[in-house]
C-alpha cells in the first residue's frame, strides 16, 4: 500500500493501551518501534457534561497512530488540541510521541470548563503534561502561539443541527455544528491558519455531510495541501480524518510528503472520483 492511499481501518474494538495499526507497521520498518502507547480508557476521566471518547475520538487517535512515524520525523515543538473533551486525544498524542520526541510542549483548549478539568485529570492519570486552557477555540492563546504550532488536532462538533443549538453550554457543545455541521469548523480553520507554523500540520475529523471537498478547496486557496489519512464508517456516520499542510513550506524544512508521501498532485482532492475526472478533463487526458 502506498503512503498516500486512503486507509480504511475496522471499527475500534480494542480498549488496549497499546495498538499497532497495519499502516504503522509499514511505517515503522524504519527507525521507530512498531508499538506505542495511547491513553487507557479506564484512566480517562469522565463527567456527565463532557464528551466521552467515542468512534470519532478513536478514528482521530488511529489516524495519528497511522501517521506516527511521520510525526516523529517532523519533530514538532508545539502541539495543540482544540476541543479536548475528556483529554483522550491529547493524552494519546503525548504518549505515542513521548519516547522519540520527548521535548514537545502540548496545549489543549475547550470551551467547556468541565472538559478542561477532565482533561487535566486524564493527563495526570497518564503521567503526561499539557497546558489546558478554557477558551473559545484558541482565543486565549492566539497572540502567544501565532505561527508557532507544528501540529493541531481537532475533533470538532460536526453534527448538522438547528443553529440555535450551536454554542450551547456543556455536552451539547460537543456535537452541535449548526447548518451542515460547519459552524464551528468554519471558525476553527482561519484560527488554525494563524497558529500553524511554516511547516504546520492540521488533522481534523470531518463528516461526509460537512462537505469535505469544499473545506479542502477553501484551505487550498490559503495554500494548503490535504489528504485523507483515515476514513471509517460507523452505523450512523462516515468519518474522515483529513490532514492539511502548507504547500509552500520553507525549503529545507521537513514537510508532509518528504517520506515519499503526498505532493500537490497526490492531494486529498485526488481521492474524489469527480475531481479526478475534472482534472483529467483539464489535462486533456
Ligand atoms: C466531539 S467533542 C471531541 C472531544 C475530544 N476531542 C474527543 O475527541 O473525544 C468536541 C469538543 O469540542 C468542544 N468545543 C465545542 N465548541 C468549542 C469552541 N468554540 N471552542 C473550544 N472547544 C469547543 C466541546 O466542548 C467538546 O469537548
Amino acid at each position: 500500500m502506498s503512503a498516500n492511499q486512503t486507509v480504511d481501518f475496522p471499527m475500534n474494538s480494542s480498549l488496549s493501551s497499546v495498538r499497532t495499526t497495519d499502516k504503522e507497521k509499514s511505517d515503522t520498518q524504519g527507525p521507530y518501534k512498531a508499538t506505542s502507547s495511547i491513553a487507557q480508557i479506564q484512566l480517562v476521566n469522565s463527567h456527565l457534561e463532557v464528551y466521552d471518547p467515542s468512534d470519532d475520538s478513536f478514528v482521530l487517535v488511529d489516524a495519528l497512530l497511522a501517521d506516527r512515524a511521520r510525526l516523529i520525523e517532523h519533530q514538532p515543538k508545539i502541539c495543540l488540541e482544540v476541543g479536548c473533551g475528556s483529554g483522550y486525544v491529547i493524552t494519546s498524542l503525548a504518549l505515542m510521541l513521548q519516547e522519540e520526541a520527548p521535548r514537545i510542549h502540548y496545549f489543549a483548549t475547550d470551551i467547556n470548563l468541565h472538559a478542561v478539568a477532565t482533561t487535566r485529570g486524564t493527563l495526570e492519570a497518564h503521567g503526561v503534561h499539557a497546558e489546558v486552557v478554557a477558551t473559545d477555540i484558541a482565543s486565549g492563546l492566539q497572540r502567544r502561539l501565532a505561527g508557532l504550532v507544528d501540529v493541531i488536532v481537532v475533533n470538532p462538533p460536526y453534527v448538522p443541527t438547528p443553529e440555535e443549538e450551536v454554542a450551547c453550554e456543556g455536552i451539547t457543545a460537543s456535537w452541535a455544528g449548526g447548518e451542515n455541521g460547519r459552524r464551528v469548523i468554519d471558525r476553527i480553520l482561519p484560527v488554525a491558519d494563524e497558529l500553524l507554523s511554516e511547516r504546520g500540520w492540521l488533522y481534523m475529523v470531518i463528516l461526509a455531510e460537512n462537505n469535505p471537498l469544499e473545506i479542502c478547496r477553501r484551505m487550498g486557496e490559503k495554500g494548503y495541501g490535504s489528504k485523507i489519512v483515515l476514513q471509517r464508517s460507523t452505523q450512523e456516520e462516515r468519518l474522515q480524518v483529513i490532514k492539511f499542510w502548507r504547500e509552500g513550506a520553507a525549503a529545507g524544512l521537513p514537510r508532509e510528503g518528504s517520506r515519499g508521501g503526498s505532493s500537490t498532485s497526490e492531494s486529498w482532492l485526488s481521492h474524489f472520483p469527480l475531481f479526478s475526472f475534472l482534472r483529467k478533463g483539464e489535462n486533456g487526458g
